[in-house]
């Protein structure tokens, strides 16, 4: 990487109120940035801002952190976490921010981006991007109820037009929001066709808050290509920070990894998996993370395949060492084949 995007990313930002230490932030994932995952990344130092799975607004307020599986935490890391909520009604949605200021966590997330049907069918996630009145009320409601770093993460919306979330960026910052994340997709499209940057430095130039670049950065070339031609103020990485959590820390100093470093992330996720989950779904969360760890190794298709056959730990464990023990080879890029 190139010193000056090197320093950059390792260049503090004012989010709101806050101020967090570097450029390169974790993007919310359901199903893969729970509590284990992120004591897994925080092993390897971690990264700016880390955030939750999507939360439902309605569950929020009255949700258990020691039974729920998503808005769970270890109090440690609620000064660098943020928590991504979901809903389709502004006063909802105010009232699980207000937990969410209350429990200590950085700052609340709004998730304007989820396309996946059962989500935008209850008129939430990217379904909101359709009703520009109401996504912009909400984060006004929200506004008003908290005063931690507010965030919105939103993609181009339903049709494929530069216009579309540059108005929306508008309306996000005028109603209060503290930063953007922006994915620049349109909603029906679930990551198959790449995303198109261009977007985004359109909605950075339109806005004064901090906007995050997201979708498909996976290596450093990625990083510094999509800084240089957005001038986006930092940039939200999502499926690589599952295949290689340690990621962040290696583009912020530049350090090698050593090989084996992938051998002792599987093992210690199950760990970690185990330690938070009844063992039933952390097999099955273990077995969706596997997908993006297999995705960055040249025949990580048929590691895979054992991986899912696979009933216990033991032979979860076989399979890692199976693999391991034959020096596979990287892949430049993950498959995307595996990974969408
Ligand atoms: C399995 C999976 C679950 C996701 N869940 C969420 C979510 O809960 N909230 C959200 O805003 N985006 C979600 N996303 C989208 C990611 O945050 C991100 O925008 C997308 O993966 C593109 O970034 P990447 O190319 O760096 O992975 C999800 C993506 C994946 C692959």
């Amino acid at each position: 990487m190139k010193p000056s995007i090197q320093k950059f990313i390792n260049t503090p930002l004012k989010i709101g109120n806050r101020v967090i230490p570097g450029r390169l932030i974790l993007a919310p994932m359901a199903g893969l940035t729970h509590v284990a995952y992120r004591e897994l990344l925080e092993s390897y130092g971690g990264c700016s801002l880390m955030f939750t799975e999507m939360c439902s607004a309605r569950s929020v307020p009255q949700e258990n952190r020691y039974v729920s599986p998503v808005f769970r935490w270890r109090d440690e890391e609620l000064p660098h976490l943020v928590c991504q909520i979901f809903g389709a009604d502004p006063e909802i949605m105010a009232t699980a921010a207000k937990r969410v200021e209350a429990e200590g966590f950085f700052g609340v997330d709004l998730n304007f981006g989820c396309s996946v049907a059962a989500i935008c069918k209850k008129n939430c996630g990217a379904a909101l991007l359709k009703t520009p009145d109401l996504a912009e009320k909400m984060v006004r409601d929200v506004r008003k109820a908290v005063s931690i770093p507010l965030s919105v993460k939103f993609r181009t919306g339903w049709e494929d037009r530069p216009d579309l979330p540059v108005e929306l960026a508008r309306r996000f910052e005028s109603a209060g929001a503290d930063a953007l994340i922006f994915h620049p997709r349109v909603a029906p499209d679930r990551r198959t066709r790449p995303p198109k940057w261009a977007y985004i430095r359109h909605v950075k130039q339109a806005v004064s808050i901090p906007v995050f670049g997201n979708g498909e950065v996976f290596t450093p070339e990625d990083c510094e290509k999509m800084i240089e031609t957005t001038g986006c103020d930092g940039i939200s990485l999502g499926r690589i920070a599952i295949a290689k959590p340690w990621v962040f820390s290696q583009w912020r100093t530049g350090h090698a990894v050593e090989m084996e470093i992938y051998r002792k992330n599987m093992k210690q996720i199950f760990f970690l998996l185990n330690k938070h989950y009844e063992p039933i779904p952390a097999i099955r969360k273990f077995k969706k993370m596997a997908i993006y760890n297999a995705s960055v190794f040249q025949f990580g298709h048929s590691f895979l395949k054992k991986i899912t056959r696979a009933g216990d730990f033991s032979e979860i464990e076989s399979a890692i060492d199976a693999f391991f023990d034959h020096s596979p080879a990287l892949s430049a890029r993950p498959n995307l084949n595996l990974f969408r």
